[in-house]
């Protein structure tokens, strides 16, 4: 059976950090619906217009058009083997859509990893964070510096800020976690397939930590 793990975690929990060494380690597919919906706006699609309108307010794209995006992306070839899924599902509709959807693959999420870090220090990752325009890599301009300033280390892109890494917005994005995201918590907990990681710490021993949850010998 194929393996779907699902990353949870507040804003600048540091999903996309580890998926991005997960992969690597795995050889799974990575599914970011941020990334997804940030392609959409840089190809100024409708969806991509639409789903602009809500993530500039830090708010969350409406269920529907988000699981339907989900779906056509789990469908494609390099998903068979399975997937990291980063900020999706992110509410209780979001996620029975999500095991419908991996249901009806002959599959089901296989375990939840819950990357818990202290609210002020997800403002002070944000609001320093540089994403690379090609892939979406990630560096914070204090705790995970590239090599060359502006530059990424992996692909040699422009690095960027992202419009909804203000401290502003970044607030707003963590009272909707709290109050649309939060409830996954104890819907996974339920299921066992929770496993709670604690995100802060150096990022080479969150993923060591990730690695003994997901039984993965590096
Ligand atoms: P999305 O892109 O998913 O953003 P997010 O969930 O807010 O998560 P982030 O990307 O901000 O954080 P992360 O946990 O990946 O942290 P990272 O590894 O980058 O969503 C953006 C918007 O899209 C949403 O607000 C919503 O509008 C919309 N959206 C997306 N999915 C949706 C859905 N399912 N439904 C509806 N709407 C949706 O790390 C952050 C920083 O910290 C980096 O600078 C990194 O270098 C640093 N860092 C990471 N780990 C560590 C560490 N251990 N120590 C020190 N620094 C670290």
């Amino acid at each position: 059976m194929a393996t779907y793990i699902v990353l949870l975690g507040s804003p600048g929990a540091g999903k996309g950090t580890q998926a991005d060494i997960l992969i690597e380690q795995t050889g799974l597919a990575h599914i970011s619906s941020g990334d997804l919906f940030r392609e959409h706006i840089r190809s100024k699609t409708e969806l991509g217009q639409l789903a602009d309108s809500y993530m500039s307010k830090g708010e969350l794209v409406p269920d529907d058009v988000t699981i339907a995006m989900v779906k056509e992306r789990i469908s494609m070839p390099d998903c068979e083997r399975g997937a990291i899924l980063d900020g999706f599902p992110r509410t209780p509709v979001q996620a029975d859509a999500a095991k419908i959807m991996l249901n009806e693959l002959g599959s089901d999420i296989t375990v939840v990893p819950y990357i818990t870090v202290p609210d002020e220090i997800l403002i002070a990752r944000l609001s320093g964070r540089w994403t690379c325009r090609a892939s979406g890599h990630v560096y914070h301009n204090l705790y995970s510096p590239p090599l060359k300033e502006g530059i990424c280390d992996i692909d040699g892109s422009e690095l960027y800020q992202r419009d909804d890494d203000t401290v502003e917005t970044a607030k707003k994005r963590l009272c909707v976690y709290a109050e649309k995201t939060l409830p996954l918590i104890n819907y996974y907990r339920k299921q066992n397939r929770l496993v709670e990681i604690q995100g802060n710490q150096p990022i080479d021993k969150v993923t060591e930590d990730l690695l003994v949850a997901l039984d993965i010998k590096e």
